[in-house]
């Protein structure tokens, strides 16, 4: 079995398996010269000769355990019909989704027709890594989870503090449970259809789980996921899901044992020393380098490397950041990173 899958499967797989979140993106610059050739950032996400290529990039320069599908968590909303657009420099933007009428105007119909080419390129990934002589790395496809997506819906785009999303949470309960509900029946369909094109693992990013209160993670991150990873693992029993609820703080544990996920990605303010009291075992960790500490390089990085991986030596591990690689990253020090964990 491939390293990475053996890791989620719940062997101490050493050294550890590595990839990077956003590892193919704007700091290579391979990347950037693909991106300068393409009009706007869906289009490169619709494309399967293009996204195929930026997902193989980084593998090719680095040489990664695992490829993770280019795409985006908000092409689930534009492929039930919400209007997206990724504005230069701004991010992206949608259509606020406050109402009844908003929600009845998403339509679950569309989303097998319009996630075609994104399937595409995960044929023509997987189809890739062997031609290229990378039958040993692994396809990861990937989500956001149904809370995250829904924060950017409500919204209308990024926010600090999601204040609309979460108002509508507590002031019109029903709206925003439908809206979940209908995101976890959407997610659960692009994820099979993911897999059935050759994912081999699955991604959940839950990159806002930690702004809901006990009361609403529970409702809105642990219930979602749980459905979620139920119904893929009765079509699907072998492929792991990998959860990442960002900033869970002490709500981690419960997440890690009421999902049933095969391995919890830790976000960067997270002890890798506590998690591994906090989590069973049997359930594979990942993380968590500061993604400024690859940024800044040398023997701060180093030093930070080395504690993750003694704190979590003799576990199931997956080594990755604690979010995503950003802009201003000097390849060269993900280069040295990859050399550090290979030699642990
Ligand atoms: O390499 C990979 O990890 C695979 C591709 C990937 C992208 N986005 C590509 C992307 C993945 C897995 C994501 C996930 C994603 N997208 C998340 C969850 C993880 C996280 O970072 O918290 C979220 C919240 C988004 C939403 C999103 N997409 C935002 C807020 C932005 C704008 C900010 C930014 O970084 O530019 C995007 C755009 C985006 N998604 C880019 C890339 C490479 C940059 C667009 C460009 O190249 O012009």
């Amino acid at each position: 079995m491939k390293p990475l899958l053996r890791a989620l499967h719940g062997e101490a797989v050493w050294p550890p398996p590595i990839w990077l979140m956003r590892q193919a993106g704007r700091y290579l610059p391979e990347y950037r010269a693909v991106r300068a050739k393409t009009t706007d950032f869906i289009t490169l996400c619709t494309t399967p000769g293009l996204a195929a290529e930026v997902t193989l990039q980084p593998i090719r320069r680095f040489g990664f355990d695992a490829a993770i599908l280019f795409s985006d968590i908000l092409m689930l909303p534009w492929a039930l019909g919400q209007g997206l657009e990724y504005r230069e420099g701004e991010g992206p933007a949608l259509p606020p989704l406050r109402d009844a009428a908003a929600l009845a105007a998403l339509d679950l119909r569309r989303v097998a027709a319009a996630i075609v080419p994104i399937c595409e390129t995960v044929r023509r990934v997987r189809a890739g890594l062997v031609a290229e002589g990378f039958a040993d790395r692994a396809l990861i496809g990937f989500a956001g989870a149904p809370f995250t997506v829904a924060c950017y819906m409500v919204e209308g785009g990024g926010s600090h503090d999601f204040a609309a999303t979460r108002a509508m949470a507590y002031g019109d309960p029903g709206l925003f449970a439908r809206l979940i509900s209908l995101l976890t029946e959407a997610t659960v369909e692009y994820l099979a259809a993911q897999i059935e094109a050759g994912a081999e693992a699955i991604m959940l990013f839950d990159s806002w789980a930690g702004i809901l209160s006990p009361r609403l993670f529970h409702a809105h991150v642990i219930q979602p996921a749980a459905a979620i990873v139920a119904a893929l693992r009765r079509r699907f029993p072998v492929v792991p899901v990998i959860g990442f609820p960002r900033l869970a703080g002490l709500m981690l544990g419960p997440y890690a044992t009421g999902t049933g996920v095969a391995a919890v990605s830790l976000d960067t303010s997270m002890d890798p020393v506590l998690v591994a009291r906090m989590v069973p075992p049997d359930i594979a960790l990942q993380g968590n380098l500061d993604p400024m500490a690859l940024v800044a390089g040398g023997v701060a990085m180093q030093h930070d490397v080395s504690r993750i991986l003694d704190a979590l030596h003799g576990r199931p591990f997956v080594f990755n950041l604690g979010h995503g690689i950003v802009p201003q990253t000097p390849p060269e020090h993900v280069a040295v990173l990859v050399e550090q964990v290979r030699a642990a």
